[in-house]
C-alpha cells in the first residue's frame, strides 16, 4: 500500500486511462479525487473503488474547458477544506481534434483542445501549488500523446497542444528544481484501447491492443514514493503492439 495516506487528484477520471489509473491509485492506498464532466461515469468509478474496499474517493464534477482562475482557485480551497492536503495530480483529461490537414482545422477546434489540454493543466496545477508544496512528497504527472514529442501532419492543433503540455511540464520542473519534495513529469502511454484511442485510430481492433492494466504500475510509480527525486522526465512507455496484427 505505497500510496497510503496520500490524496491524489485525477482529471479525466471518468474514462480510459484516468478511470483505470484512479482505480490503480486507490488500490495502492490513495484517496482519489475523481474529476470529470460526466457524473454518472464518475459515480461508476466511485462505486468500483468503494466496493473493492479501497479508500473512499471524492467525486468532483468539473468542466475544465469552462473554468477560469477563480474556479480553479475555488477548487483548491474545496480540496483544502474537504481533505486538508493534496499529494499529487494526475492530468489525464484530454480533448481531441479530428485528424485533418491544417487547412481544414478551425480556430474554435484549437481553442477547445488548447483549453482542456494546456490551459487547464496549467491553471489547475498553479492553483494547487500551495497544497502540493506543503505535501511531504508531491508529484504531478501530465499525460501526453506521442505526437506531442514529434508533431506530425494531420495531428495539427491536437499535436501542438500536446507539445505545449510537454513544454509546460518541463517549465514547472525547472522552476521547482530546488524543491526536492515536489516533482513534475510527463507520461506518454503506449497504445491501449480507450474511447480516445478509438477516435485517434478508428480502424483498429480494440482486442488487439495491449491491456490498459499493463500501464498501471507506471502510474503507481510516478505518483508514489519510489519516483522521489526524479523530475522533468518524459516517460515513453514502450509497446510491442503491431498495428498490422488482426484479431
Ligand atoms: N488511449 C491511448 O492509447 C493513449 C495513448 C497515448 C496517449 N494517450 C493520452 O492519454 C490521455 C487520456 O486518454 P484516454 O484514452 O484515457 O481518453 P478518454 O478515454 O477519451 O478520456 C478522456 C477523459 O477526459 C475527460 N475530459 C475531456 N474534456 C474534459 C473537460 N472539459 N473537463 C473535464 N474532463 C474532461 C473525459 O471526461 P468527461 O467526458 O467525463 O468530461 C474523460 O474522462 C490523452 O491525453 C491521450 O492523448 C492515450
Amino acid at each position: 500500500m505505497i500510496l497510503n495516506d496520500r490524496v491524489i487528484l485525477v482529471t479525466g477520471a471518468s474514462s480510459g486511462l484516468g478511470r483505470h489509473a484512479a482505480r490503480a491509485l486507490a488500490t495502492a492506498g490513495a484517496t482519489t479525487v475523481l474529476l470529470g464532466r460526466n457524473e454518472s461515469r464518475l459515480d461508476g468509478v466511485y462505486d468500483e473503488i468503494v466496493s473493492a474496499g479501497h479508500p473512499q474517493p471524492v467525486i468532483l464534477p468539473f468542466d475544465l474547458a469552462q473554468a477560469d482562475d477563480s474556479r480553479f482557485e475555488a477548487l483548491a480551497v474545496t480540496l483544502t477544506q474537504a481533505l486538508g492536503r493534496l499529494d499529487g495530480i494526475l492530468h489525464s483529461a484530454s480533448q481531441f481534434i479530428k485528424l485533418s490537414k491544417l487547412s481544414q482545422q478551425r480556430l474554435n477546434h484549437w481553442e477547445k483542445a488548447f483549453t482542456t489540454n494546456l490551459f487547464a493543466p496549467f491553471a489547475l496545477t498553479r492553483a494547487c501549488l500551495p497544497l502540493l508544496e506543503a505535501a511531504p512528497d508531491g508529484a504531478v504527472l501530465f499525460t501526453a500523446e506521442q505526437h506531442g514529442l514529434s508533431p506530425d501532419v494531420y495531428w495539427g492543433g491536437f499535436g501542438l497542444s500536446q507539445a505545449s503540455l510537454i513544454a509546460l511540464a518541463r517549465l514547472f520542473a525547472q522552476e521547482h528544481r530546488d524543491d526536492s519534495d515536489l516533482r513534475f513529469n510527463v507520461l506518454i502511454p503506449g497504445p491501449v484501447a480507450s474511447p480516445m484511442r478509438h477516435r485517434t485510430h478508428p480502424g483498429e481492433v480494440p482486442e488487439c491492443l495491449p491491456n490498459i492494466s499493463s500501464l498501471m504500475p507506471h502510474y503507481q510509480y510516478w505518483l508514489g514514493p519510489d519516483s522521489r527525486g526524479r523530475s522533468g522526465e518524459i516517460i515513453q512507455i514502450e509497446s510491442d503492439y503491431d498495428p498490422s496484427r488482426k484479431a
